[in-house]
């Protein structure tokens, strides 16, 4: 049995997990526990360990040695680049085992899983290339004088991630993080505690020295916040909701952290008449339906041009009610649950909320059985800008669709928002294409596609959709600080 996850003895079917602090598995300072859900079903599946202030600070103090004094402050970069590989290999080796445990804490379908398992693996084996690439420059300075730039690490890190992506957000702040010499503390979302601790296990197995990866479960408000304060952590890498980033924002201001964040989105897809429609249907229908809606980047503004709207929606609608809602580790369920009640209510208020404010439900917008937290895929039409439905995130399966006539208003009108995340455009006009592109407040565009991410392209957001980006070489910035070293000549 794994050393994570060991049995409870009274509770014989449901398994407690500790921390995992310097390499070790450490029972919390306060003993406190929480439990972690199937939302398929609402059943408990784990009693986890939750940290607190107490265990944030054994974990910033094992990082902190494992920064300045250890073997990992002496290695070779290609070597943490070898660690970092090895670390993809024997994720890939257990992926399929990873992939169900993610599927039955997060309630994403199996099929989504393995495809995120591959995103880790991708994502670790691109920075594990990067460790001994990240170089400096000679700097032609006045005088007489050589001046060269080192970028060093930024210190010890503390990431913060949500429950959407639980292994694919981790890998995309781990992988840069480390490839730079960085030590980490990771705090998983309270809802999704349970695959980080499988990590910590194959980086032990990998040989990553005691204190370079910590693994902090635990609530926002207490394990997040005292990671937040800590004179002893340099940075905050956090993904999340907005108010929660303000949050963090204000309580990083007394240490000046370094942070980064990739928070929501409200994102803009336009379709063009001059589309070809099916393709446009089926990218549409994937953009906003992907993890049941349960993406940062989730294409929930669906502006359709006029002429083409009635044929559209319906076409859209035909799918919707097609979709196979149910068990997430059956292979043939194409959308699982919604992560947990809390977000369930939340999805069928905003529904409420559209009915109310005058908008015509199309399709969907009910819960699905009495068990677990199903949301059937929801479309509102004759939407308007203005309504909370088209400007809140909904984080479920719910897309407004807003008509449309000519390019500038919907440019102007996909603008027309406080996020600024990722936007899409479907036509057959290059020239639309790219002024759409060129125009579009957003930090990924889409042109007749959805949810292409890859390990090697700058991923994040304008406005208030986040600061930084993440993946590819950009998130080499978030994790290294740039040194000037002068010396004089003769
Ligand atoms: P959240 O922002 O509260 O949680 C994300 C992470 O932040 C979790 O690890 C949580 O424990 C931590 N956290 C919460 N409060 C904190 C604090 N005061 N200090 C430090 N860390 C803290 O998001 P939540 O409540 O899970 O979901 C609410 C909404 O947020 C969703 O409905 C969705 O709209 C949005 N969201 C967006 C995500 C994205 O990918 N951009 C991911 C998850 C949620
Ligand atoms: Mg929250």
């Amino acid at each position: 049995m794994s050393q994570a996850v060991v049995a409870k003895p009274s509770k014989p079917a449901v398994c407690l997990t500790k921390l995992f602090i310097n390499n070790e598995w450490v029972q919390p300072v306060e003993g406190g526990t929480f439990e972690a859900y199937d939302p398929a079903t609402g059943d408990v599946i784990a009693e986890v360990a939750a940290g607190t202030a107490a265990d944030v600070d054994l974990a910033a103090k094992a990082a902190r040695k494992a920064l300045e004094t250890g073997p990992w402050a002496k290695m070779d970069a290609a070597d943490r680049g070898n660690l970092l590989f090895k670390l993809a290999e024997l994720i890939q080796r257990d992926s399929r085992e990873l992939a169900e445990l993610e599927s039955l804490n997060c309630g994403k379908t199996i099929t989504d899983s393995i495809g995120d398992l591959q995103g880790v693996v991708n994502t670790l084996r691109y920075y594990a290339g990067w460790a001994d690439k990240i170089e400096g420059r000679t700097v032609p300075v006045r005088g007489n004088f050589l001046s060269y730039t080192l970028r060093q690490p930024v210190g010890v890190v503390g990431q913060i991630i949500p429950w959407n992506f639980p292994l694919l957000m981790l890998s995309w702040k781990l992988g840069p993080a480390l490839a730079c010499g960085n030590t980490v503390i990771m705090k998983p979302a309270e809802q999704t505690p349970l695959t980080a601790l499988r990590i910590a296990e194959l980086a032990m197995e990998a040989g990553f020295p005691a204190g370079v990866f910590n693994v902090i479960n635990g609530f926002g408000e207490t394990a997040g916040a005292a990671m937040c304060t800590h004179p002893e952590i340099d940075k905050i890498a956090f993904t999340g909701h907005v108010d929660t980033a303000k949050i963090i924002q204000r309580a990083t201001s007394e240490t000046l952290k370094r942070t980064s964040y990739e928070l929501g989105g409200k994102s803009p897809n336009v379709v063009f008449a001059d589309a070809n429609i099916d393709d446009a249907v089926a990218g549409a229908f994937h953009a906003i339906y992907f993890h049941g809606g349960q993406c940062c980047t989730a294409g929930s503004r669906l502006f359709v041009e006029e002429k083409i709207r009635d044929e559209f929606v319906s076409k859209l609608a035909a799918k919707a009610k097609q979709r196979r809602v149910g068990n997430p580790l059956d292979a043939n369920t194409e959308q699982g649950p919604q992560v947990s009640q809390e977000q369930m209510d939340k999805i069928l208020g905003y529904v409420e909320l559209g009915k109310k404010q005058g908008a015509k439900l199309v399709t969907g917008g009910e819960r699905v059985g009495d068990k677990g937290f199903f949301v059937n895929p929801t479309i509102f039409d004759g939407v308007k800008d203005d309504m909370a439905i088209a400007k809140d995130e909904i984080f479920g399966p719910v897309v407004s669709v807003l008509p449309f006539k000519s390019f500038d208003e919907v440019l102007d009108r996909a603008n027309r928002t406080n996020y600024g995340l990722a936007a899409a455009i479907w036509t057959k006009d290059i020239d639309k294409a790219h002024l759409y592109a060129k125009g579009v407040k957003a930090g990924t565009v889409w042109v007749n596609c959805y949810h292409i991410v890859d390990a090697t392209t700058p991923f994040g957001g304008f406005k208030m959709s986040g600061h930084g980006r993440e993946n590819g070489e950009a998130a080499l910035e978030l994790y290294t600080e740039t040194k000037t070293v002068t010396v004089k000549l003769g």
